[in-house]
């Protein structure tokens, strides 16, 4: 528990703006302030800073919340975490004081704790001659690692042993519950704990904050799975970190090679060429793309040469076309990857080849051209046809100018035809944008797959008084006083939906404490997606003029009247029941009509 007092300081000093700023590039928009949402792909703006509200919303994804919310979504942080993160943000220091009761699940800086203290072991493990000579052995001589590189990635070994880190761990104070939900052991059907990485090369993960995520460890025999890695937990999500990055950061800010794996980019590093990351084996994310934003200006895309490879290249580009970092892709001919090519070819042939790397439409361009014979008009066509369709899919009018040219050129057409077919081709696409996205806008408005709030299609016109309700509470002051006096007679049992139940509850809980009501608190109780879903409902009646008094009491009385329907309902009332029978009655005579 972090004291109350230092939670008001740290939301005093940290400006939503300001926080929000130094993600998002924003521009004022009356009041407000408007920009890229960072949780969405978007290319017109439809994320909004609230400052008055000290809130955020985003009108695309509905993200949404206050300053906390942002930093939980932003950096993958729980509540407290994300309070930690911008207490050191803004200079403040938090107490350091065991929580009482404590939370079910172990806490991100308990986990950092307990990798560091298994990175030590493993690493202890890696350099006793006696238990480590074969990993040692397995690193220095087949995977050609120095003594030096081996220090730098903290790389170790977990010993062909069921008990020796679980003990090791535990005389260092790590419970039993802990090292299970580190992912670091596991309890047996006779309920003893074992260790899960066994007889394995291990690498540590390291974020770009210095701390230990997770490990993945190899074993020296190629037998299956070739890679153990740690499973999610909550100091660590694969979907966004990067190997490496760490190092990388701080190599270089330019430009970024993304791999595939631990020995490409460690391989990578040692060679000298400290710019790489992998993306661990998954397929690179949004969220990957975005870190990469953040840290680099542009990327070179160095994926295994296999087809699965090559298909994650295709999503490499996409995903970082959209995120606005240039792209190109180097190809390694005569190895799988670029631990292997750096092995047979040394390092001067690496540098040279990634001199050569090609631009993302010119890698694309010869995936297209290489599936058509281009000597036939047929060929010729449907190739025109592709790589029309692509260039207009190139955001900057300088590159499709100098695409179109290329592609004139290459196949012999003028390029004033070129360019009519990506005039078109760019209005199609506009116009499918536009179609999916108003599609996307329907379903969300009716409700489809509300993970916030999974009761409100069981009784719409239920949920719908609720949203009132909240939207009201949340926007003035009076709304909740009315109702914590009772003046406005509604009680938490006429509620339908969970989420309603909860909400209410929550904020009359709040509106009744000593410091009154503040929305920033809810954070505590609530998720980021619920409180996002707040913000939306404030702001939508925020947008509408009728928010009196008379629009509150006349939503409570319709939740008051759903609750007596559903009471009757349950009770089997006759009145219910012949309201019922004429419905079905009417049904069918309206089928019969038909
Ligand atoms: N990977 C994994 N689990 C597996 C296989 C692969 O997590 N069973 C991840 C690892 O992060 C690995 C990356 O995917 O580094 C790439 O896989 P692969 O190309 O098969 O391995 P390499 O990195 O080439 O590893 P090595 O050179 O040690 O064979
Ligand atoms: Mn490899």
């Amino acid at each position: 528990m972090i004291p109350k007092e230092i939670i008001e300081e740290i939301r005093y000093r940290c400006d939503i703006e300001d926080v929000i700023g130094s993600y998002v590039s924003l521009k004022r928009a009356g009041s407000n302030r408007n920009g890229l949402c960072p949780f969405h792909s978007e290319k017109t703006p439809s994320f909004t800073v609230f400052p008055a509200t000290k809130s955020f919303y985003c009108f695309g994804c509905g993200a949404g919340g206050d300053v906390i919310t942002f930093i939980q979504k932003m950096e993958n942080l729980d509540y407290v975490g994300a309070l930690e993160y911008l207490a050191t943000r803004a200079g403040i220091s938090i107490p350091n004081e065991p929580s009482v009761g404590g939370t079910p699940t172990v806490s991100r800086r308990r986990i950092y704790e307990m990798n560091l203290e298994a990175a030590r072991f493993f690493r202890g493990a890696l350099f006793d001659p006696e238990i480590g000579r074969d990993a040692m052995q397995y690193l220095v001589g087949e995977r050609a690692l120095s003594g030096a590189t081996i220090k730098r990635f903290g790389l170790g070994f977990a010993p062909n042993d069921f008990n020796m880190l679980v003990n090791h761990m535990r005389r260092a104070g790590f419970t039993e519950q802990e090292l299970i939900d580190g992912f670091l052991a596991k309890r047996s059907q006779h309920g003893s704990l074992f260790s899960l990485f066994r007889n394995r090369v291990m690498f540590p993960v390291i974020d770009t904050s210095g701390n230990i995520v997770a490990f993945g460890g190899r074993n020296m025999t190629d037998e299956k799975p070739k890679y153990l890695n740690s499973s999610d937990t909550p100091g660590f999500k694969k979907s966004r970190i990067l190997f490496g990055l760490n190092y990388a950061k701080e190599y270089c800010a330019e430009e970024m090679i993304l791999c595939e794996g631990y020995m490409d980019t460690i391989a990578m590093h040692a060679a000298g060429f400290g710019n790489a990351v992998a993306t661990l084996g998954t397929a690179i994310t949004p969220d990957h793309a975005r870190l990469l934003a953040r840290y680099t200006k542009r990327v070179i895309i160095n994926y295994d040469s296999d087809e699965a490879g090559q298909r994650a290249a295709d999503k490499a580009m996409k995903l970082l076309d959209e995120v606005g970092l240039p792209v190109r892709v180097l190809r390694l001919e005569g190895a799988k990857d670029a631990d292997e090519y750096i092995k047979k070819f040394g390092a001067d042939a690496f540098r040279a080849l990634l001199g050569q790397s090609s631009t993302a439409f010119d890698f694309k361009m010869a995936q297209i051209l290489a599936k058509y014979d281009v000597g036939q008009a047929e060929g010729k066509i449907r190739a025109a046809r592709e790589l029309t369709g692509l260039i207009a899919t190139t955001y900057s009018g300088v590159e499709r100018e100098l695409y179109i040219d290329a592609v004139s050129k290459r196949l012999g057409i003028s390029a004033e035809s070129i360019a009519n077919d990506v005039k078109r081709a760019r209005a199609r696409q506009a116009r499918e944008v536009a179609q999916r996205e108003s599609r996307e806008l329907q379903m969300a408005a009716r409700n489809f797959g509300d993970r916030v709030n999974p009761d409100a299609a069981k009784d719409p016109a239920a949920a719908n008084a609720e949203d009132t309700l909240l939207g009201l509470m949340l926007l003035h002051a009076e709304h909740r006083a009315a109702l914590a006096n009772g003046s406005v007679a509604l009680t938490v049992a006429d509620f339908f939906t969970d989420f309603g139940k909860r909400a209410y509850t929550a904020i009359l809980a709040a509106e009744q404490s000593e410091g009154g009501f503040d929305f920033s608190a809810m954070g505590e109780h609530f998720t980021p997606d619920e409180m996002g879903r707040f913000v939306k409902l404030r702001e939508e009646r925020a947008m509408l003029s009728a928010n009196g008094i008379e629009v509150l009491t006349s939503a409570a009385a319709t939740l008051v009247e759903r609750r007596l329907a559903r009471e009757a309902k349950a009770a089997g009332d006759w009145r219910y029941e012949i309201e019922r029978r004429r419905a079905l009655q009417a049904k069918k005579n309206n089928g019969s009509k038909k």
